[in-house]
């Protein structure tokens, strides 16, 4: 069985780019994301990894340290970084483990042997400071993922985690948030002083709450 929202992310020790890591010690008190992809030298994981450099500082604002990993040895890692830093016009400057036995791919149960054998797939986890885990996806070799949705995300996850709010389809940093199922209209005007919008009795909105 692999891993489900609210389980425990296992640690691990492994080589990296950035050289030999605890994950737990890596990750200190704040968030994380850790994201496999198939193969080092294969276009998408290129730019993937390319969205995500160029993204680190909104990943470092909101406290995320990032990991990638892939089955691939450490030289090959350190080659192909010069070409993704060429291609995406970035600096990769995170992490990419070399998860040559497969170590932190079983333990997060990244290959999925009916999509292929050997390879991990895109996996992606974000991890709370608690080291449990908040977000999934995984995304076949295909398709590259969207890193903006990824942010989008761990700002609901952050905002939800510290008030009793919820965020509704599309929601972006800024927008109105709804207020959660177990805070009742009355407690909910007290609690959310810029006010509330009742639609139905279990679709309220309010301006979000820490802006
Ligand atoms: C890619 O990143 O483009 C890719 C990786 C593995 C299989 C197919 C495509």
């Amino acid at each position: 069985m692999g891993l489900r929202l609210g389980d425990i992310a296992p640690n691990f020790k492994a080589k990296t780019t950035a050289g030999d890591i605890d994950f737990y010690e890596y990750l200190g008190d704040g968030w994380g994301i850790l994201f496999s992809h198939p193969a080092d030298y294969t276009p998408v994981c290129t730019t993937e990894l390319g969205k995500t450099a160029l993204l680190q500082e909104e990943f470092r604002k909101r406290n995320v340290k990032v990991l990638a990993v892939s089955i691939d040895p450490l030289d090959k890692h350190f080659s192909w970084v010069k070409d993704i830093n060429e291609t995406q016009h970035c600096n990769v400057d995170f992490p990419i483990i070399a998860d040559e036995d497969r170590n932190v791919a079983t333990l997060y149960d990244m290959i999925h042997p009916n999509a292929s054998e050997t390879a991990t797939v895109r996996s992606l986890f974000v991890i709370g400071p608690d080291k449990k885990v908040k977000l999934i996806i995984t995304y076949p070799a295909s398709t590259g993922r969207n890193f903006h949705e990824v942010l989008r995300v761990v700002d609901s996850l952050q905002l939800t985690s510290g008030y009793s709010v919820a965020t509704p389809a599309d929601w972006k940093e800024g927008e109105d948030v709804i207020v959660a199922l177990s805070v009742n209209t009355e407690d909910a005007i007290k609690k959310f002083p810029k006010g509330v919008k009742v639609v139905k009795p279990y679709l309220r909105y309010t301006p979000q709450p820490n802006k």
